[in-house]
């Protein structure tokens, strides 16, 4: 569209300006003294060559000179009549009106054969610039490009109108709750400035549309998870207010020690949201410090070889040379703890889990958590980042987890600018990959 209307501008400017700098310099050649002398020695020998030759020799004469002085002269016989108009007749008629009217030098003469006759010249001394454009049809011109210009930018501007009107349409739908408005039109399909709008204003639409219903399932997530514990809670606190339970000690601790657990999974249940909600709304721009990689990585190892122990379960890291990593200590002890925990838990007894490091990129190190379970159904893969996600559909605390460890820590990894990628491996198992800018 910018460039249509800048052909069209230019375009008009150069036509504009094309026809005033003739216009202006044949008017001020007209001005000049020189011409004015040959006007008047023209105008001389006109008179003479029709008082020797007569008429139509003096008229062959104006015929033989510039056509800029040719067109000052007009002749008329004694009826009044303009008898000299071969060069002026090519003039549209207001040009030659004009002309007329402005005359202020009269001549008369008789030819060879005594006929009378009224020399009259044009005077363009006092010519204003605005007469001199339409002097030539030099205003013609202009006018005409500058209708034609109208005329586009008047289409230009009706088909920008329609599309902005559109889209003003559409945005009115969306703050009056319709997420699924979208943008449509025939505009849509080109490739200018209000087409691209058009587009982005959709993708964005759809976006707030994907989070709104992010955080409702967030939400209805949520009260899924507290409703079970706290349900068993009132279970257990019913039954610690019957008599019977009260008259036996052995029931009645039973039932406080339930009461107490689901209140650990309630407060457990909350901090993990507000960890994970912290972790979202965190800032990038938070001040990454340098730190060892290897201090994280056997602190998480140490912690998660504990637990691996008693199963038979063993931990290899090919730990080498120390790499400085920029980033925040305990947020990235959350984030490797929960991915290492994770794989000790779903890796078979009598397995390894193998923590590989890839320092071959400059910038960038990549750490690969390798189990040997059963990985997770292909299709649910790019699922396990969502909060609450757990690949066994029941949604049972068979972990006892919450399904929020992998989104805390996308969340965390996103904040040190950094990347997570899960694959299933060959023949079973599931990789986690994470990789973090090095110190430069
Ligand atoms: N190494 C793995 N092998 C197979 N499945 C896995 C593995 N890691 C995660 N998963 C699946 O992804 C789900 C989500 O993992 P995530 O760490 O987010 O939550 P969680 O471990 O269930 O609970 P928590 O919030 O305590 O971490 C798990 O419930 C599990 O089904
Ligand atoms: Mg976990």
């Amino acid at each position: 569209m910018w460039l249509i209307s800048l052909i069209i501008i230019t375009l008009t400017a150069a036509l504009v300006l094309f026809g005033t700098r003739s216009a202006g310099k044949l008017a001020s050649a007209r001005k000049t003294e020189t011409h004015m002398d040959i006007l008047r020695q023209s105008e001389r020998e006109l008179i003479l060559r029709a008082q020797l030759y007569g008429i139509n020799e003096a008229m062959s004469y104006v015929q033989t000179l510039d056509p800029l002085i040719q067109e000052q002269f007009y002749i008329y016989n004694n009826n009044n009549d303009e008898i000299m108009s071969t060069f002026k007749a090519k003039k549209p008629f207001w040009i030659v009106q004009n002309r007329k009217t402005i005359s202020n030098h009269n001549n008369e003469f008789y030819d060879r054969w005594g006929n009378y006759f009224r020399l009259e010249i044009e005077d363009v001394l006092n010519m204003p610039i605005w007469f001199s454009l339409s002097y030539s049809g030099y205003a013609l011109r202009t006018f005409i490009s500058l209708f034609i210009s109208a005329i586009a930018a008047y289409f230009l501007a009706y088909q920008m109108c329609n599309s902005i009107l559109a889209i003003a349409a559409t945005v009115r739908e969306v703050k009056n709750g319709n997420m699924f408005a979208k943008i449509s039109g025939t505009f849509m399909e080109n490739k200018d400035e209000v087409g691209q709008l058009a587009h982005s204003i959709n993708h964005m639409i759809e976006s707030i549309r994907d989070m709104r219903s992010n955080e409702q399932q967030l939400l209805s997530d949520v009260a899924h998870d507290l409703r079970s514990p706290l349900a068993r809670q009132k279970l257990a606190l019913n039954f610690i207010s019957k008599k019977e339970v009260q008259f036996n000690p052995l029931k009645l601790n039973e039932f406080i020690e339930r009461a107490e657990i689901e209140n650990e999974r309630l407060n457990d249940l909350i901090s993990e949201v507000l960890i994970y909600l912290r972790a979202e709304n965190s800032n990038t721009s938070i001040s990454l410090s340098p730190i060892s990689l290897n201090q994280i990585l056997s602190e998480v190892i140490e912690d998660a070889a504990f637990e691996a122990h008693p199963q038979n379960k063993v931990i290899h890291c090919n730990l080498q040379e120390d790499i400085i990593i920029l980033g925040i200590y305990p947020k990235l002890i959350r984030a490797f703890e929960n991915v290492v925990r994770n794989a000790v838990f779903h890796t078979p007894m009598n397995t390894t889990i193998t923590i590989n490091i890839d320092n071959s990129d400059s910038h960038i190190v990549r750490i690969d958590i390798i189990d040997q379970g059963d990985g997770v159904p292909e299709n649910k893969v790019h699922l396990l980042t969502r909060p609450f996600f757990r690949s066994d559909s029941s949604r049972g605390t068979v972990n006892g987890g919450y399904g929020l460890g992998l989104p805390i820590c996308q969340a965390i990894i996103n904040e040190h600018l950094g990347s997570l990628a899960i694959a299933n491996i060959d023949p079973h198992g599931l990789k986690v990959s994470i990789s973090l800018n090095k110190k430069k």
